[in-house]
């Protein structure tokens, strides 16, 4: 790979056995939950990767000491004091969002730069700061920086217009700490938000609900560090079980949480692969194309995960048929589609529907990832192109992916 680049020749086949990765996402909101307890904190199979750096970079500017130990962080947050985390790039990666619950609930001061958007969607703020009001919170803000300050947090009845994943995590974290009892009706139900509310409840946090759409906290005077393990990352299971199908490979992945897969495994079957799992592995092989699946809808967990959707286009580009795809949970995530048909694929498409025609031979291509699942489906993708492919934008591919190059190595793939 050069700098930004990757260049792989197709077609091959992927085979072998992986160890998934620890999960960005459950990653991110556990590191911005230390902030709300003082002690040393200690983070087992966290992924390195440039979203997990960027968080740590946050957390010392709050005053927290962390270092790696493999892939065990250990962060020290007993000189926390610094709400003021600003001028760090932060509006670039959405994910700094969650510190604005953890720094009210700590120090009942939060500072942080704007979440920029990002080329898949608007990403507003609303359903945050609306909850976060209702819990007493008073926002401003100074240049390009959102200010909170609360005298005292307390429990509130918080009535959520969609399940928003960010947003119910924020209200956990500032409901631990606050005054009362906190009900969040319509809260997401992602694996993550589980993950997130045991690793509070190994910090003493009295929480219960979490995985379902009604989540209640009794807030606590205080709490303490933990020790935690990440659980893999659903979505790379998901990228390569999908790119498997592509490569019409096999492959075995392990201490994988299967019930985090939703109902993935069952939409494998449905395109056609052989599929053994247990709870904590999964085995697919596919050995003929993949059959099409006339309709798909993204929707929020236990539906089908958006961020699985554009490795699912690649994967229905080839398919014996028509398929259709319809986004309903960002407004603008087929950033894909073009590279896609420089690859070949024949697919027609607007903002939030796309119809694939399905047997597309795909063909080696300059193809440009620009976010970070698009990027991954793109590399897929080239799995299965006659020729060669170069996926530039690698560095949006490495805000998730802790080592994709040594990932496809391991499952027989030759990349440079
Ligand atoms: C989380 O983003 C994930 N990121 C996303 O993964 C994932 O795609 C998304 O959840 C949905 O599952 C992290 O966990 C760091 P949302 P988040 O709030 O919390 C709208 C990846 O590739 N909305 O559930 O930002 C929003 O615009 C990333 O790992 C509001 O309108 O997602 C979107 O259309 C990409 N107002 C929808 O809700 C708000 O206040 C879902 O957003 C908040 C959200």
């Amino acid at each position: 790979m050069d700098g930004n680049e990757l260049y792989i020749k197709g077609p091959q086949r992927m085979h072998g056995e992986l160890l998934i990765q620890g999960s960005k996402n459950a990653a991110l909101p556990i590191l911005a939950a230390m902030v709300l307890g003082s002690g040393v904190f200690l983070l087992h199979h966290c992924p390195h990767i440039s979203d997990v750096d960027h968080m740590l970079e946050m957390l010392e500017m709050a005053g927290c000491r962390s270092r790696w130990e493999g892939h065990m962080l250990i962060v020290d947050t007993r000189q926390l004091g610094n709400h003021r985390i600003t001028g760090t790039g932060g509006g670039k990666m959405r994910s700094t969002l969650v510190l604005l619950g953890s720094l009210l609930g700590r120090l009942h001061r939060a500072e942080l730069p704007y979440p920029g958007g990002c080329t898949i969607g608007k990403r507003p703020i609303d359903l945050h700061l609306k909850a976060l009001q209702q819990m007493g919170v008073i926002f401003g803000h100074r240049e390009d920086a959102l200010v909170g300050e609360v005298q005292k947090l307390r429990g509130a009845e918080i009535y959520l217009d969609f399940p928003s994943v960010g947003a119910t995590e924020n209200i956990l974290l500032a409901a631990v700490l606050a005054e009362g009892r906190t009900a969040i009706h319509g809260a997401a139900m992602e694996p993550e938000i589980v993950e997130l509310a045991s690793f509070l409840k190994k910090m003493g946090a009295r929480i219960r609900g979490e995985g379902t759409s009604l989540v209640e906290i009794e807030g606590v005077k205080k709490l303490h560090a933990a020790e935690y393990i990440v659980p893999a990352d659903r979505i790379v299971a998901g990228t390569y079980l999908f790119g498997a199908l592509l490569t019409q490979g096999d492959i075995r992945l392990l201490h994988v949480p299967v019930a985090h897969l939703g109902g993935i495994p069952t939409l494998l079957e449905k395109l056609g692969a052989h599929v053994e799992s247990e709870d904590d592995w999964i085995y697919v092989r596919m050995d003929r194309q993949c059959s099409p699946v006339p309709y798909v809808v993204t929707a929020p967990y236990p539906g089908f995960p958006t961020d699985l959707q554009s490795v699912l286009l690649a994967v229905l580009s080839v398919a014996s048929g028509m398929s259709f795809i319809e986004e309903r949970v960002f407004e603008a995530r087929f950033q894909i589609v073009p590279e896609l048909r420089r690859m070949g694929a024949d697919i027609e498409g607007e903002e939030s529907f796309v119809l694939m025609e399905g047997n597309s031979r795909l063909h080696g291509a300059q193809v440009e990832a620009k976010e970070l699942r698009g990027g991954a489906a793109l590399i897929m993708a080239a799995l299965a192109a006659e020729g060669e492919t170069c996926v530039r934008g690698m560095e949006y591919v490495k805000r998730g992916y802790e080592d994709i190059i040594g990932d496809l190595k391991k499952l027989g793939i030759m990349v440079q």
